[in-house]
């Protein structure tokens, strides 16, 4: 993979931006302006915060966006694949980047196979599957919106329980998704399921079956379910993902990234009804564990309303709890001050204290929220939700400056 910086020999000047792309930069410090001339074909790569302009025929993970303003947001990298006499203008906030990339290696193109092979065997249940960063995210997307430009309603299932783009860390989101779009966090997420961590080890039974439960009740609903992954697929990464694909009985499996010939190997043998093949990979990563640990507090405030979410108290033995699927009555912390939620594991309500929880009613997670104080007898929770029955309890914890997360136990 070549990625070539894109020589700014072309017009690059520090001219203010109108007034409306300062406020969606959101405190742009660094604002600069390049127009790229395209004479033939090609792809660049766009680094956010940056809004792009393009002029002529130009397509992102398969959306049309000629002549159309796409705003990328902060650390996200999204190629740009212009056809020819197409130019892009690309005025980067601060952080941003844009590369020219080799067509052969980069954007929606390398993974023309991928696509032409959905399209022939129209599976109900696609599983994406590989190591972390192989672009397993950003192929989810191009398949959307390939399934989309045929006239199918695809939903995506973010199984993701690190850094999903369709629910906070900890959660699984999914989207039944009717418009094309060039990042599935714009997507608007229909269902939630809450795990409780964002580590997979003792999670892997629970992520497997919510996945699952989750592709049950959204198959009336759409026409094909796009069910896509995080990068834990070292050591027993590999037995989790086979057992994924079995338990969603995924008709089309697609391995990215080195680990993808074990992986593709290890699923054909214990799923022989999927249709199992290896994707290309774009072969650069480029989330720095900074960009991810702000992406995934970024996902924590908007889940849980932030800053800005009101305090709704009540009387915890009013409620329920509930951890790694085990329901408990509140009553039980009322009588006996703890929740004996695993052998050698009680959650008192010190522990408690900043937790991130999921909120829910009728047994659903409707939302997200933060325990900002609790006692046997009152509990307060900073959320935007309005109404619950039920908290769904996690070993996550965010500090009062909404800055930091922690391990609770
Ligand atoms: N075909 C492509 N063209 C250009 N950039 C790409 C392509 N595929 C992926 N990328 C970029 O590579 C990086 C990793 O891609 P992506 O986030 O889709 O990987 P992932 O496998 O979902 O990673 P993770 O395991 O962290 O979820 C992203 O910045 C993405 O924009
Ligand atoms: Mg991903």
């Amino acid at each position: 993979m070549n990625w070539i910086p894109v020589k700014r020999k072309e017009r690059l000047k520090n001219r203010p931006l109108p007034a409306e792309h300062n406020r969606e930069f959101d405190q742009l410090f660094c604002q600069q302006i390049m127009d790229n001339q395209a004479k033939a074909a090609g792809v660049y790569i766009v680094k956010g915060p940056a809004i792009v302009f393009s002029s002529g025929p130009c397509s992102v993970l398969g959306k049309d966006v000629s002549d159309r303003k796409t705003t990328v947001r902060a650390g996200k990298a999204l190629p740009f694949e212009y056809g020819e006499g197409g130019s892009i203008r690309v005025n980067l906030g601060r952080g941003g980047m844009v590369w020219e990339a080799d067509m052969g290696s980069a954007g929606a193109y390398i993974w023309q196979d991928v696509a032409s092979k959905m399209l022939e065997i129209r599976p109900q249940r696609i599983m994406l599957a590989g190591d972390s960063d192989a672009g397993k995210t950003t192929l989810s997307t191009y398949l959307t919106n390939v399934a989309i430009q045929q006239g199918l309603r695809p939903c995506v299932i973010d199984g993701d329980i690190g850094q999903g783009d369709l629910a906070p860390p900890a959660a699984i989101g999914a989207a039944v998704i009717s418009g094309q779009l060039v990042d599935l966090k714009q997507a608007r997420p229909d269902i939630f399921e809450f795990v409780g961590d964002t580590t997979l080890v003792g999670f892997e039974h629970i992520v497997t079956a919510k996945l699952n439960r989750i592709a049950r009740i959204l198959q009336g609903r759409c026409d094909l379910c796009i069910v896509n992954t995080d990068g834990y697929v070292q050591d027993g990464g590999t037995l989790y993902k086979q057992g994924i694909a079995r338990e969603l009985q995924a008709d089309m499996v697609i391995c990215m990234g080195p680990s993808a010939p074990v992986l593709s190997d290890a699923i054909k043998a214990s799923s022989p009804c999927s249709y199992v093949m290896q994707a290309s990979s774009a072969g650069q990563a480029i989330k720095s564990r900074a960009e991810r640990a702000k992406f995934r507090l970024g996902r924590f405030l908007r889940f849980t309303g932030g800053r800005n979410a009101g305090i709704k108290s009540g009387d915890p033995s009013d409620l329920a709890f509930v951890y790694k699927n085990r329901i408990f009555s509140g009553k039980v912390l009322s009588e006996i001050g703890y929740l004996p939620v695993e052998q050698n594991v009680d959650i008192r309500p010190a522990d408690m204290s900043r937790m991130f929880v999921g909120l829910g009613s009728g047994g659903r997670v409707e939302g997200f929220g933060i325990v900002t104080d609790i006692s046997v007898r009152r509990i307060s929770i900073q959320t935007g939700l309005q109404r619950f029955d039920r908290i769904y309890l996690s070993r996550i914890g965010l500090a009062e400056s909404l800055n930091e997360e922690f391990r609770i136990f």
